[in-house]
């Protein structure tokens, strides 16, 4: 009987695909797979290890190094839950522009007994008068699959669509050559953009503060998002941004205690793949990776 430890929920769609030959579940000691979404998992706590499987993109959670030291693969869904994050990105710059969440805020704390109930209402027709997507020029940073879905999102609402990659895939090159301007600096995104929104993965010395104090100088539009990693966004130049007006607002899907305390910067409870879809289609791919490596040693994805 093989057996496999899960940490966190695991969609059961996923949790089906191990066979009567598997002992899965959070109690199994000594296991010889990890599968895990978003708990932090020490490899060296695990002494017949030989794979962890994310359900999910990033690995952050997972200490690699320790892993490729003992020879432990390390698997992740890349893609698998793309979608749920592209859709999610494009919904919320779409209520940001037209300020939705502040509007929807405001009518709620209104006085249910004022008898200008309806005049008062009236006035946030004008107050919370907003901006459209159509025309205005998004910079995507980041074309891996959620960089290039957004991209033809962006594309769909008649945006034009500014991009750059650190590391280019002809693949994903070809699929947007039509689609995307596609430009060699991440300057010329930042200067040429009226909203940024980030989807690279966050790679210390790499892609930490990839969008920082000098090249954000530059940025004449209003609006950041960062739905991939924190650390890839400075935030001591966001803070100083909004600060001086230069920035409307910083959606983002990561929270640190100084960003909770700002009124101007929208967190999320990092809920970018937080859909059924996305859950069933990670734990998928993570549980045919895991298997394939244990019954054959194939090894599905890097
Ligand atoms: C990911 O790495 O796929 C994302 O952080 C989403 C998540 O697992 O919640």
């Amino acid at each position: 009987m093989r057996k496999i430890k899960t940490l966190n929920n695991i969609s059961q769609k996923g949790l089906c695909l191990f066979g009567k030959d598997y002992e899965v579940s959070e109690s199994v000691e000594n296991p010889e797979a990890i599968l895990v979404r978003s708990a932090q998992v020490d490899t060296d706590s695990f002494s017949e290890l030989l794979a962890v499987a994310r359900a999910g993109a990033g690995v952050n959670n997972i200490t690699i190094d320790k892993a490729s030291a003992k020879g432990i693969c390390v698997f992740n869904a890349p893609g698998a839950n793309a979608n749920a994050v592209a859709e999610l990105v494009m919904t919320i710059l779409g209520m940001e522009v037209r300020h939705v969440f502040e509007a929807t805020n405001w009518v709620k704390n209104l006085d249910p007994n004022d008898p200008a109930l309806d005049k008062t209402i009236e006035k946030g027709k004008k107050m919370f008068s907003g901006t459209e997507l159509s025309g205005k020029t998004l910079g995507v940073i980041g074309l891996g699959k959620i960089g290039v879905l957004v991209s033809n999102y962006a594309r769909w609402k008649n945006m034009n669509v500014v991009a750059y990659d650190p590391y280019p895939s002809a693949a994903n090159m070809h699929k947007l050559s039509n689609v995307v301007s596609v430009v060699k600096t991440i300057d010329e995104v930042i200067a040429k953009s009226d909203f940024i929104t980030v989807h690279v993965p966050f790679i210390k010395g790499v892609t930490e503060n990839m969008l920082n104090e000098k090249n954000l100088a530059a940025f004449k539009g209003s609006i950041i998002m960062n739905f991939a990693r924190g650390g890839i966004v400075n935030m001591d130049t966001v803070y100083k941004m909004l600060d001086e007006g230069r920035l409307q607002s910083y959606l983002t899907d990561f929270a640190d205690k100084k960003s909770l305390q700002n009124p101007k910067i929208k967190i999320f409870p990092h809920l970018g793949a937080s859909t059924e879809e996305a859950e069933e289609n990670c734990a998928v791919m993570a549980v045919e990776e895991l298997k394939d490596y244990l019954e054959f040693g194939v090894v599905r994805n890097s």
